[in-house]
């Protein structure tokens, strides 16, 4: 899968699912990721240790995940990813978590619009119920994205994270996808 994307801005970029071999750009770009601005919204800091290669990999070929990367030219710009939550009991619905990083000079261009619709297609083929992510209360950004395209504040964990000299609170935001359910029902 290889997709073609108009930013904006005018500019050109291609996004693929990310794949075993794409390991060191991953890191490059993480690198860069968690120096800059948006890293707070997000786990990841500076001077990270670089993640392990093997579990990398087995998370970037796994069917019960998708990692997407954009690229510009050779440069991995933003990253989003999505992964199935199974349950074994026989009621528990299929679920997805998904997250996002965009670098800050591709922010707000509608990069993360585009991503996040291309992890829900996904979602919908695996027949996921609920697709998720957790926000930070002040992360506006993530927010407008992600209450236009209807997800719900589900909740909030509070006091998760301290930083700007305030506590940080953490909001459950949630959507039900829609697909042939019918089929899931009880006889
Ligand atoms: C959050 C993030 C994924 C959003 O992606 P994005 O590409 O910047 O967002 P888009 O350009 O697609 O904009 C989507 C919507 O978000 C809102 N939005 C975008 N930029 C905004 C800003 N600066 N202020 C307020 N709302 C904003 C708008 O509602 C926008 O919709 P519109 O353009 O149709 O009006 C991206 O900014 C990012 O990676 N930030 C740093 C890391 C992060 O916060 N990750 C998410 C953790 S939950």
């Amino acid at each position: 899968m290889s997709k073609k994307i108009i930013l904006k801005n005018g500019k050109q970029v291609t996004l693929k699912r990310i794949r075993a071999k794409d390991y060191e750009e991953v890191m490059t770009f993480l690198d860069k990721f968690s120096r800059g601005k948006g890293a707070v919204w997000t786990h990841q800091y500076p001077n990270q240790p670089k993640k392990d290669k093997e579990k990398s990999i087995q998370h970037y070929e796994s069917d019960d995940e998708l990692y997407l990367g954009v690229w510009n030219e050779k440069e991995i710009i933003a990253e989003g990813s999505i992964s199935l939550k199974k349950a074994r009991d026989p009621w528990s619905v299929l679920q997805a978590a998904f997250g996002l990083c965009i670098l800050e000079e591709y922010t707000s261009l509608g990069l993360g619009t585009h991503i996040l619709k291309e992890l829900e297609k996904w979602a919908v083929k695996q027949k996921v119920h609920r697709i998720f992510a957790t926000v930070r209360h002040n992360n506006k950004r993530a927010l407008g994205l992600y209450l236009k395209l209807g997800y719900q504040i589900e909740g909030t964990a509070r006091e998760t994270a301290f930083f700007d000299n305030q506590w940080q609170h953490e909001y459950y935001l949630g959507k039900i996808l829609s697909y042939d359910k019918e089929k899931l029902k009880p006889e």
